[in-house]
């Protein structure tokens, strides 16, 4: 309990003085600084190699500290009381005197806002004076991370803190929806489209691949271990890795499961581990096997699907 409060305190202390930490979020570890600082923001960007026109997420406590920063509406409040904090992410619409740096929406007049559950890193945000502008926390177009040693796999030294909260609860990104206009969905993740459609009583539109590529998540090379990427497939070249979600008879030194009973859930919690891990095994090429296109599965072949156009 102690080392909370001082962790905590210690990721405080270099968030004022402008400095990233990364952060655990119930998605995937996140490389916060204070949204409302330019130089912090550009840090994020510097230290990610991340393309100064791909915008940032940010992150709030509670809805109460929005209002400075962009413009609720009806669809937004009915998501935001049924699933925050939680694994979604909103497009919102900007307010002109907001404080948030223009770095973090490359001057657009919309922002992704989002409520991150873990408790870490609410009590963190809750200590502020200001919202974290968080991407997530790997190298840009490479895979995230979801566990503090990922994060200094990625960064090595070149960051000041990690909060350590642990191993991410669902191990895939938010879901984010975009609430300007009709309710659209640019990225697949945590949360199933069907649970936002249920409550917002209509089908949501689905432009994850839409040709602005307003979300750079969009792009089709992403979320990549780094080697080549094979999927539904069924039986695995020689030196290739091979990815399962149900348990074979025979079992191969290079076979690795993210689940044996094909709970999605599981599998989704440890794809990037997993796939980081083959790679430290030395395997250049990874085939997996197919997976099944519903709930979290969805997420799951989006990133496969991603990375496969390596
Ligand atoms: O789960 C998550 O969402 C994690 C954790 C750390 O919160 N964050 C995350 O951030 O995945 P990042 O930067 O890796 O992905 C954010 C995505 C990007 O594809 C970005 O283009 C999109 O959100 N985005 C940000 N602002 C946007 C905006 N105003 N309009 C459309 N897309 C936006
Ligand atoms: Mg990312």
């Amino acid at each position: 309990m102690k080392s909370i409060q001082s962790n905590i305190k210690k990721a405080k202390k270099y968030l004022d003085k402008n400095h990233c930490v990364a952060v655990p979020t119930e998605t995937v570890y996140g490389l916060a600084g204070n949204a409302y600082s330019n130089t912090s923001v550009k840090k994020i960007f510097r230290l990610k190699k991340r393309p100064m026109n791909n915008p940032l997420i940010v992150h709030y406590s509670d809805i109460d500290k929005l209002k400075d920063d962009c413009h609720i509406n009806d669809n937004f409040i009915k998501l935001y009381n049924k699933f925050s904090p939680g694994p979604i992410t909103f497009i919102l619409k900007l307010k002109k005197n907001s404080k948030i740096s223009k770095f973090v929406t490359n001057k657009r007049n919309s922002i992704a806002i989002r409520f991150p559950k873990h408790s870490l890193f609410r009590k963190l945000l809750k200590s502020l004076e200001y919202p974290l502008a968080a991407p997530s926390a790997n190298i840009s177009s490479k895979l995230s991370s979801v566990k503090a040693s990922d994060v200094i796999e990625e960064f090595g030294s070149k960051i000041k803190f990690v909060l350590d909260g642990g191993k991410c609860e669902i191990g895939l990104e938010s879901t984010i929806i975009n609430l300007l206009g009709k309710p659209t969905l640019l990225r697949y993740g945590g949360l199933d489209v069907s649970k936002i459609e249920k409550i917002l009583k209509k089908k949501v539109l689905i432009k994850t691949n839409s040709k602005k590529k307003i979300a750079p998540g969009q792009f089709s090379l992403h979320y990549s271990p780094g080697i080549p990427l094979r999927i539904n497939v069924k039986k695995p070249k020689k030196d290739e890795a091979f990815v399962l979600v149900k348990k074979r008879k025979a079992t191969f030194k290079n076979y690795y499961y993210l689940s044996k009973n094909n709970n999605l859930q599981q599998s989704a919690k440890n794809l990037y581990s997993l796939l980081r891990k083959i790679k430290r095994d030395g395997y250049k090429m990874i085939a997996v096997e197919k997976i099944q296109n519903k709930g979290i599965g969805k997420t799951i072949n989006d990133r496969l699907n991603r990375a496969s156009k390596y």
